[in-house]
């Protein structure tokens, strides 16, 4: 790989500015001035240093956040704020995009990356990954609905869900619920609810397979995956 290309997607810049720190004398391959900044290294082996501090490689990058409401899971849009622009520069040059879509009003767990391979198997409807939801909903949950979410509730476009685990945590005029699903339809939780004429007045996603959302991040606040996250990711991949 070309070493204005690995410096640029770490963040070093463009290439026009990696130029500049070659040209400075502040870059360093395996302990020796740079001279060309075309010059070709191995981003596993080779030891890059600028100012002496060494380059550590890392072509994707993995992160969790909290969702806060009011922001759309998209990488750009012309009327809302997105989650990407959430995220600081040195995070945004690895082009992070999110793995599937929340609604703009939802909440919680959104995982952001670049790793095309991972997203696709977490998104991939053969592979089953179950996503956790917490809600607030209009109306009284009850059996009878939890049986209906076990059997498949069909859409309003006739979609039949896959069975999907109901989890009552309060039952009145306004319940608390946790579902299980693991597919991911547009608007789908929503949809459900209105098929047994309830309305989803507050939802925010738990977990994503074993990725669960780390309750010390606050709206907006992400943070990159921890070793044992990354396994799980790799696992899946
Ligand atoms: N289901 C929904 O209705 N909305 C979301 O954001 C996620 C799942």
């Amino acid at each position: 790989m070309r070493l204005d290309k690995l410096l640029a997607n770490m963040g070093f810049g463009s290439r026009k500015d990696v130029k500049a720190l070659v040209k400075g004398k502040r870059v360093t391959v395996d302990t020796k001035v740079v001279s060309d900044s075309g010059m070709q290294v191995d981003p596993e082996k080779s030891n890059v240093q600028v100012d002496g501090q060494k380059v550590v490689y890392k072509p994707f990058i993995y992160l969790m956040m909290n969702k806060p409401p009011g922001v759309v899971s998209a990488t750009e849009d012309n009327h809302d704020r997105t989650v990407v622009d959430l995220l600081r520069p040195e995070y945004q040059h690895y082009k992070p995009f999110p793995v599937g879509r929340l609604d703009k009003d939802t909440e919680g767990l959104l995982l952001l990356t670049n790793d095309g391979k991972l997203a696709h198997q977490l998104l991939s409807p053969k592979k089953d990954v179950e996503k956790t939801y917490y809600a607030k909903i209009l109306g009284i949950v009850t059996n009878k609905d939890v049986e209906a979410f076990l059997n498949g509730i069909q859409l309003e476009d006739g979609y039949v869900c896959k069975p999907a685990r109901l989890n009552i945590l309060t039952s009145n005029d306004q319940s608390e619920i946790e579902v299980a699903i693991s597919e991911g339809k547009f608007h789908q939780v929503k949809r459900m609810f209105e098929a047994v004429d309830k309305r989803v007045l507050y939802l925010k996603r738990l977990s994503m397979g074993e990725l669960e959302l780390d309750n010390t991040l606050k709206l907006g606040a992400y943070r990159e995956l921890n070793p044992e996250e990354l396994t799980y990711c790799q696992m899946i991949k």
